[in-house]
């Protein structure tokens, strides 16, 4: 168990409040507190040991392996540490989660316009999220700021061809136009909009030509 999970898990008074209940097959996250400390707990340790130690230890490793290629990006969860080889904990991101229903069409576009930097800068270091189209991926921070977390489907794309790579780049962009067009007060503006049908078609063509092989 690494230092960090020590420290974090150390004391008595800890409290640990389940925030999302997975499927069979996927993670169950928490949010613990401790103190002033407060932190996410995200693992398969409660699903049947034949998910464990299979999705359970493949999923959880990739996001640890993700999260180390994007530390200290503002904008995306810190402190991450194994607590075992299906659970990992990382900081909790104050705010809100931008699918709320309550922020449709309620957004300021500088929000956009800061989550499309900080996807781009996530790009460059090699990393496509491809889970971006859930409004429960995005939050907004306190001081207004974005924020993205759940990486487990994340991969990263260096040795890719520079096309696809491009096509799993765009995928992301299209998570973030949707959102963009439902939750900004202005909408999406005319050029964002024509970029987002293209990708769009360009996904239905891809996932058609995935259900006919
Ligand atoms: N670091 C975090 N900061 C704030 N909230 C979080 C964080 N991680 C998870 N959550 C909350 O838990 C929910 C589920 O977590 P997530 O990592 O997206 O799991 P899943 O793979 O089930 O979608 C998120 O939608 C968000 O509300
Ligand atoms: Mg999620």
């Amino acid at each position: 168990m690494s230092k960090r999970c020590l420290k974090r898990e150390g004391g008595s008074n800890l409290r640990k409040q389940l925030i999302h209940k997975g499927s069979w097959a996927n993670a169950d996250v928490f949010l613990c507190s401790q103190g002033q400390n407060q932190w996410v707990e995200k693992g398969f340790a409660e699903k049947k040991l034949l998910v464990r130690w299979t999705i359970g230890i493949i999923l959880t490793q990739r996001e640890l392996f993700i999260a180390a290629r994007l530390k200290d990006l503002a904008g995306i969860p810190q402190g991450y540490a194994r607590k075992s080889l299906c659970t990992l904990t990382y900081n909790y991101m104050d705010g809100k989660v931008l699918g709320s229903r309550e922020l449709d069409h309620a957004v300021s576009v500088d929000y956009f316009t800061a989550c499309e930097k900080l996807l781009h800068a996530i790009h460059g270091k090699g990393v496509v999220h491809l889970d971006l189209r859930r409004g429960s991926n995005w939050i907004i921070q306190p001081d207004g700021s974005p924020g993205i977390i759940d990486f487990q489907s994340s991969l990263l794309v260096n040795l890719l061809p520079g096309l696809l790579k491009n096509f799993l780049f765009s995928i992301d962009y299209s998570g973030l136009y949707k959102m963009w067009s439902r939750k900004c007060v202005e909408g999406l503006d005319q050029d964002r909009k024509k970029i987002f049908h293209r990708i769009n078609r360009l996904r239905r063509l891809w996932i058609f030509s995935f259900t006919q092989i």
